[in-house]
């Protein structure tokens, strides 16, 4: 059976296609789920996407995946800088996961430079856009996710 990686998006990430194209680009969100899906597939991963603009409902689907999953690649959006309950639910999900950014959030707002789960990710990719992903995929298949 190939490793299974969760995919996760949080608030406003639907909206990708109509956010602000110099930081998020054009790929709608259903558009770059399925480039992820068959970065997966040429690196023997499956992909399980979720996406929610509800922070109960992001918490109750990592729940659910506890034990079910061998990795995770996690962009939450803006709960990213300040959502600590979502760092609970990654923290128990106990699987290596990497954070992305498309957006270069270093250099933004100096909010955005926050990530109260950073120390708890195995890895972090931000301002590379769709690539970003692909590239923690790399990163989750060296590692056996
Ligand atoms: C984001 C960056 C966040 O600051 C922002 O709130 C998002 C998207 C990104 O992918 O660049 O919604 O995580």
């Amino acid at each position: 059976m190939n490793p299974r990686v969760a995919l996760l998006h949080g608030p406003n990430l639907n909206m990708l296609g109509r956010r602000p194209a110099a930081h998020y680009g054009t790929l709608t969100l259903p558009q770059l789920e399925a480039q992820v899906r068959d970065w997966g597939t040429q690196r023997d991963l499956d992909i399980l996407t979720f996406q929610t603009n509800h922070e109960g409902a992001f918490l109750e689907h990592v729940h659910g995946l506890v034990g079910g999953v061998d990795g995770a690649v996690v962009n939450p959006g803006a709960w990213t800088h300040y959502q600590w309950s979502i760092r609970d639910a990654l923290e128990l999900l106990a699987v290596p996961f990497v954070e992305v950014h498309l957006s270069n959030v270093e250099q933004r707002e100096p909010h955005r430079r926050i990530s109260v789960i950073r120390d708890l990710a195995a890895h972090a990719i931000w301002g590379r856009g769709p690539e970003g992903y692909r590239d923690a995929l790399d990163f989750l298949a060296e590692r056996h996710a």
